[in-house]
């Protein structure tokens, strides 16, 4: 019998390729900048499996090019808003993710991203590197202490509960806000309160985003909310961009309705809302949530054996349900 064609949409580590090689013919690229449509649309005709990247758009055109022979997409990643998972499931495709070996290194950006923006650490790096003569000075960049204030975590899944974990270390205290409660004995390790939306953006020091991005939670966080939240208040965003309008941001930001915002995500990724650059109150990275050598390893080989279980006639082990 044939192997199977599994072909990998996007450069991943060896670990990922080395897990795939015993199960069947894979091709991969091997670039960091995305594979152009129409190799990847002709690289895929006839596969049986495709590890995608949470840049590569599984869609009906991407389903069309692959054929009905395809039976799996692994995303190398947790989140899934590049894949539609409906067409999928109607044309009997499984689709899987990465949930669980990335959650300690995202969270650990988004307390990064907290540090940064509350301290003002951009700002100060600036500074030194723009070779201008500087001196300490009692009043130069003051920032905001965590200590006793406030976390409100939008989306208490394994991600923001990891964060509350680092928040509390820091002796923040945490609220959050969640479709369901999470356990008892979660909320009493954490001291976690949960709140609706707009009590947790009007009593928290930071709003953390930490949820999955669906036509439910496009633009949860708009102009009403930035008015809600406190002047001295600090959003980010470590999820998907869309879920913040990042217009509006842009505005909060320059009127003082917010006091700063750190993003590891962007709306119109990779492009920038214009303005926001130009913002010294605004903490800028690009997309690093899961990037440590050990995560990015630990996403390929889980997404490889997503493959290898489906294409064996296994249950997935992480299926997008
Ligand atoms: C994911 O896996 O969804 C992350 O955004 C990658 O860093």
């Amino acid at each position: 019998m044939a192997l199977p064609r599994i072909i990998v949409a996007g450069r991943i580590p060896d670990a990922g390729l080395d897990a795939l090689r015993p199960h069947g013919n894979v091709w991969g690229w091997k670039h960091d900048n995305p594979i152009e449509i129409d190799e990847l649309y002709e690289r895929i005709d006839g596969a049986d499996a495709v590890l995608t990247l949470l840049t590569t758009k599984v869609d009906r055109s991407f389903l069309d090019a692959a054929g009905s022979q395809l039976k799996v997409v692994s995303n190398v990643a947790v989140g899934y808003n590049n894949i539609d998972v409906a067409e999928c499931r109607q044309r009997g495709v499984i689709a899987t993710n990465t949930p669980g070996v990335l959650t300690e290194a995202t969270a650990d950006i988004a307390m990064a991203l907290i540090l940064m923006v509350t301290r003002r650490l951009g700002e100060g790096e600036r500074i030194i590197r723009s070779k201008q003569p500087w001196q300490w000075g009692m009043f130069m960049l003051l920032g905001t202490g965590l200590q006793g204030r406030r976390l409100g975590i939008v989306g208490m899944g394994a991600i923001g509960q990891a964060l509350a974990r680092r928040a509390t270390a820091f002796g923040m205290t945490v609220a959050y806000t969640n479709r369901s409660a999470v356990t008892p004995e979660i909320e009493a390790e954490l001291g976690a309160e949960r709140l609706d939306l707009d009590e947790l953006l009007a009593t928290s020091d930071v709003v953390t985003v930490n949820c999955p991005y669906s036509s439910e939670t496009h633009h949860l966080i708009g102009a009403e909310q930035f008015e809600l939240m406190r002047s001295t208040a600090f959003l980010v965003n470590t999820a998907r961009g869309p879920i913040v309008d990042e217009a509006a941001l842009v505005e909060a930001l320059r009127s003082g309705a917010i006091a700063g915002a750190g993003l590891d995500v962007y709306e119109h990724e990779p492009m920038l809302e214009p303005g926001l650059n130009d913002l010294d109150n605004a903490v800028l990275i690009p997309h690093l949530g899961s990037a440590t050598v050990e995560t990015r390893a630990a996403m390929a080989t889980l997404a490889a054996r997503n493959t290898v279980a489906v294409l064996s006639g296994q249950p997935a082990l992480t299926p997008i349900t």
